[in-house]
């Protein structure tokens, strides 16, 4: 599918700018070894010139930012093929062609002109073992910024390249560009690109016009850079370049005073030089740059260990492999997994080791380093995965009565979390998306309207935490920054958690990156602090005086400039970025940490902390820190271009549409939380859509990443979809589904081929329901049709969250109720009983004005969150939705004795005893 994309292929049709340059280059070597053929007429390779030409004046653009095969290299190109050298043209385009496909340029110089007597030879790198690779220097590129001549620009180059030395960790090349844009289009295109440095030259514009490379500027609409003066541009770069990839080292070279500068906002700049020309002292710096970055304080100490000789006389017989060397029954074991793993499995906590429960070497440095990495003023590793990180929060911030507001469908991590810490909850209501038997997310004006009610009833100092999803097992992403600000003008500390188990890798695009948690924050506590802020809350606060409810719910709320920021994440590093399972980590960034919560954190901490965590995780952490710093940006990029490559082949191939469709963000949002009014990413007839306004404002986005694709066409339902045709038949493994759809993640691993195979399935799948259905009697097609109208018609309507029965409620008409009560209530088995669902007994019993009470969490999977919690009432609704579910999984529901319930007097006792408590 690739490749077919090739020159012929529109701009349009490309996402992006790094598919468009790999399929010209395909498309150039292609043109130049068909010029090399004898056989043609003389038409025929005028024509073919004319074609190669066209190529090379195409790639130029695009050349300009990447450092190889550079300038003179592509000149070379152009050279030979004007003066018709056709056979050292296809020789050396091969050879650039398949330099950029292997990475082959990264480890070594890949001359672009033959030698003397060289034969084209076949490319080894792909050969090369993961252990040899792995001795090789990295290599990455730097950015120089300024408007030079030819000369300035070898002279550039060839300073830093006399200055290598043997022992330098890494080797870097040069990219020269001319002015402030095509720094940024340089940054946001080239992946290789670690450094920048900032020269005092640099002129604003760029003169490049290509389309998908003009994309990337729109980024910066909202920003004033037409009105600056010449000596602004470097330091605006700079700030600029903190705000689209902070994770890039920039180094400001300047000839005014020291004074001058000093003043300035230069975002993230490592360093500011007045010396233009100290090559070495730069150099240093570009490594010392990257160095730490790549710096691994844990692996890197783990790794040491295990070359020590050490007599164990500890537990952890594994240690060093012993109990399985001297095995008879398990050498297999060994043979398999490889000696290293068991040099490195310790219970040791000294020797260069550290501890997790009190971390004060290189675990510690280690998760300092995660906190830079992802934006966070604190960074705590988990191996227990984030159900454990969620119930580390909400144990730590939580104490018994807090009121939490918690969208219904969150993990059950949550709601487990709320039973331990004693929360009174307030389940949100997120958005059905009825049609596909799935939730979407909790609209601001809901958790508006609950806070201001709670506030009403002057509950408000009893509210303490806010917990939502983001983004959402589909996808749905919210505008974090809106949903902080607007719920801080209600309650100005407020305490956010995040769980954003699925969006760790969001960090690491620009796009994605501002719907962090971590990020929002971080734009909070600035913007807080600024005077512009503070009249606007003024004014805002004279208008709102005598406002009521309503008026709130549809205003956009302005937080009070003394407003505490204080937010939590939590991420399944394991999920969506390298790291073993269960590898995870907390985020925090609360302005009141240190003053409030420290220690209650490092309790909870301690409650759900293994004493013998698994050092393997907590490295693998470490490392998976490192890629994301200095490949995050590339491999999140990648991931996003295969997704969209996947959403367009889906949505343009005429026998797949008749079975499938990909779920866009049109039909996933409902109109009125997408204020851009995008309706879809790619569309037939427009081409790709510029999502960074609509992730810039809209209530929600929708993750292109998770790609929800409807089969209820097919007859078969999601669960069925899943098991017996892609994993049985075509070993494609997926994990949710719902009623009428399948979810299809990819991942920073995913890849061009593994989304050309997916296409090849859907496309057999389709292949042979054609002929099926073509061989089809009238009754099988009356029954196939009937299938597929009980999926996509009758789907039943998903059930609110009715309320908690009174006996677990607290005084006044706002909802939160006390889980953790009902939860222990039914530890005891007297106060239980059981109803069927099927029969009448249970219809009779709501009908007559009976409150049936659930004694547990039921859990259906899909959609994998409760449909009902211990406390909370059986309404009509769920019954419904329970009997029409067709899942095989119902966790907490046991179908030979029923739902379990509470008994009358159990419900009447503890109501009693609450309310003499309250007395
Ligand atoms: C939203 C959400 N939060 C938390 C978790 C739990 O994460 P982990 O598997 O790392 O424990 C999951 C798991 O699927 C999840 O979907």
């Amino acid at each position: 599918m690739a490749s077919a994309m090739s020159a012929q292929t529109s701009l349009g049709d490309y996402y992006s700018a790094v598919q468009l340059r790999q399929d010209r280059w395909s498309a150039l070597r292609e043109a130049c070894e068909a010029l090399n053929r004898t056989d043609q007429s003389a038409a025929k390779l005028d024509a073919a010139v004319e074609k190669a030409r066209g190529l090379l004046a195409a790639l130029r653009p695009i050349e300009v930012y990447w450092a190889f095969p550079g300038r003179a290299s592509f000149e070379h190109l152009r050279k030979l093929l004007e003066s018709r050298q056709f056979d050292e043209l296809a020789f050396s385009t091969r050879r650039v062609a398949r330099a950029l496909t292997s990475g082959a340029y990264r480890r070594r110089s890949v001359p672009v002109a033959r030698a003397e007597g060289e034969y084209d030879e076949a490319d080894d790198d792909l050969h090369t073992s993961i252990e040899s690779r792995a001795l090789l220097k990295p290599y990455f590129e730097v950015l120089i910024v300024d408007q030079m001549t030819d000369y300035q620009e070898r002279f550039q180059r060839q300073s830093l390249q006399k200055i290598r030395r043997s022992e330098d960790a890494f080797t870097y090349e040069a990219v020269v560009t001319p002015s402030l844009e095509d720094a940024l289009i340089a940054i946001l295109f080239n992946h290789n690109i670690q450094s920048v440095v900032v020269r005092p030259g640099l002129t604003l514009k760029s003169e490049n016009n290509l389309p998908i490379l003009q994309r990337y500027l729109t980024r910066l609409q909202d920003e004033e850079v037409d009105e600056l003066e010449p000596h602004e541009y470097g330091p605006e770069l700079c700030r600029l370049i903190a705000k689209v990839r902070p994770e890039l080292d920039t180094y400001l070279i300047t000839d005014r005073s020291a004074e001058e500068v000093a003043g300035l906002d230069l975002g993230l700049c490592r360093r500011v030089f007045y010396n233009q020309e100290d090559f070495l002292e730069l150099h240093l710096n570009i490594l010392r740059g990257v160095g730490a970055r790549y710096k691994t304080p844990f692996f890197s100490a783990l790794k040491e260990y295990s070359k020590q000789p050490t007599g164990v006389f500890h537990a952890m017989p594994i240690s060093r492999g012993k109990s399985i060397t001297r095995s008879h029954w398990i050498q297999d074991m060994g043979a398999f997994y490889g000696p290293n793993i068991f040099l490195a499995e310790t219970s040791a906590t000294s020797g260069g080791l550290d501890s997790l429960l009190e971390p004060h070497g290189p675990i510690k440095e280690a998760q300092e380093r995660a906190a830079v990495a992802f934006g966070s003023k604190q960074t705590f590793f988990a191996t227990n995965g984030t159900s454990t990180c969620n119930k580390i929060v909400v144990q730590a911030l939580v104490r018994p009565g807090d009121i939490v507001l918690v969208d219904r469908d969150c993990h059950k991590s949550h709601h487990y979390g709320m039973v331990l810490s004693g929360a009174q909850v307030v389940y949100l209501e997120s958005y059905a998306l009825d049609a596909y038997s799935m939730y979407g997310a909790v609209p601001l004006s809901e958790i508006k309207e609950k806070l201001l009610k709670l506030k009403a009833e002057g509950k408000l100092d009893r509210v303490r935490m806010l917990l939502l999803t983001n983004c959402t097992f589909d996808g749905i992403v919210y505008n974090v920054e809106r949903v902080m600000e607007e719920c801080l003008a209600i309650k100005r500390d407020l305490i956010f958690l995040w769980d954003e188990a699925w969006f760790a890798f969001a960090r690491f695009g620009p796009t994605y990156r501002q719907r962090t948690g971590m990020n929002a924050a971080n734009v909070l506590r600035v913007r807080l602090r600024t005077q512009e802020h503070a009249a606007a809350y003024e004014a805002q606060q004279a208008e709102l005086q005598d406002a009521d409810i309503e008026t709130l719910v549809e205003t956009r709320l302005i937080p009070p400039p003394n407003a505490r920021v204080r937010v939590y994440s939590t991420q399944s590093t394991h999920k969506t970025l390298t790291s073993l399972r269960q590898g995870s980590m907390i985020h925090v960034n609360d302005q009141d940490f240190k003053g409030e919560v420290e220690q209650s954190f490092h309790e909870a901490y301690m409650t759900h902390t293994s004493t013998s965590p698994n050092y393997q995780i907590i490295a693998s952490l470490d490392v998976g820190r490192r890629q994301v710093e200095l490949e995050g940006f590339e491999f999140v990029q990648r991931q996003v271009e295969a997704a969209m490559s996947l959403r367009r082949a889906i949505s343009t191939h005429p026998l797949l549409q008749k079975y499938f469709k990909v779920l866009t963000a049109g039909d996933m949002i409902p109109e009125g939380f997408r204020e851009s009014g995008i309706e879809s990413y790619y569309n037939p007839q427009q081409g790709w859509t510029d999502i960074w306004e609509s992730w810039a404002n809209d209530e929600f986005v929708l993750d292109a990443t998770r790609i929800t694709l409807t089969v209820g066409g097919t007859g078969w339902d999601g669960d069925t979809f899943k098991t017996q045709i892609l994993m049985d038949k075509y070993g494609i493994q997926i994990n949710k589904t719902s009623r009428n759809t399948v979810l299809f993640m990819t991942n920073i691993g995913t890849t061009r081929s593994s989304v050309a195979y997916l296409i090849e399935v859907l496309v057999e799948v389709a292949k042979e329901l054609d002929e099926l259905l073509d061989d089809a009697s009238r009754m099988e097609r009356l029954a196939f049709d009937r299938r597929v109208k009980s999926l996509v018609v009758d789907v039943p309507p998903l059930p609110d969250f009715s309320r908690f029965h009174d006996a677990f409620r607290s005084s006044g008409d706002t909802p939160e109720g006390d889980i953790r009560s009902a939860f222990f209530l039914s530890y005891d088995e007297e106060n239980c009983d059981f109803m069927p669902l099927d029969g009448r007994e249970m219809d009779d019993a709501i009908a007559a004005g009976q409150e049936v009470v659930s004694a547990s969490f039921i859990i259906p999977y899909p959609p994998g969150f409760p449909i009902l919690v211990p406390g909370q009432v059986v309404s009509a609704g769920i019954l419904a939705f329970m009997r029409a579910l067709d899942v095989s999984e119902i966790h907490g529901y046991r179908p030979e004795l029923g739902l379990r319930v509470f008994t009358a007097e159990a419900l009447a006792r503890h109501a009693g005893q609450t309310a003499r408590a309250a007395e």
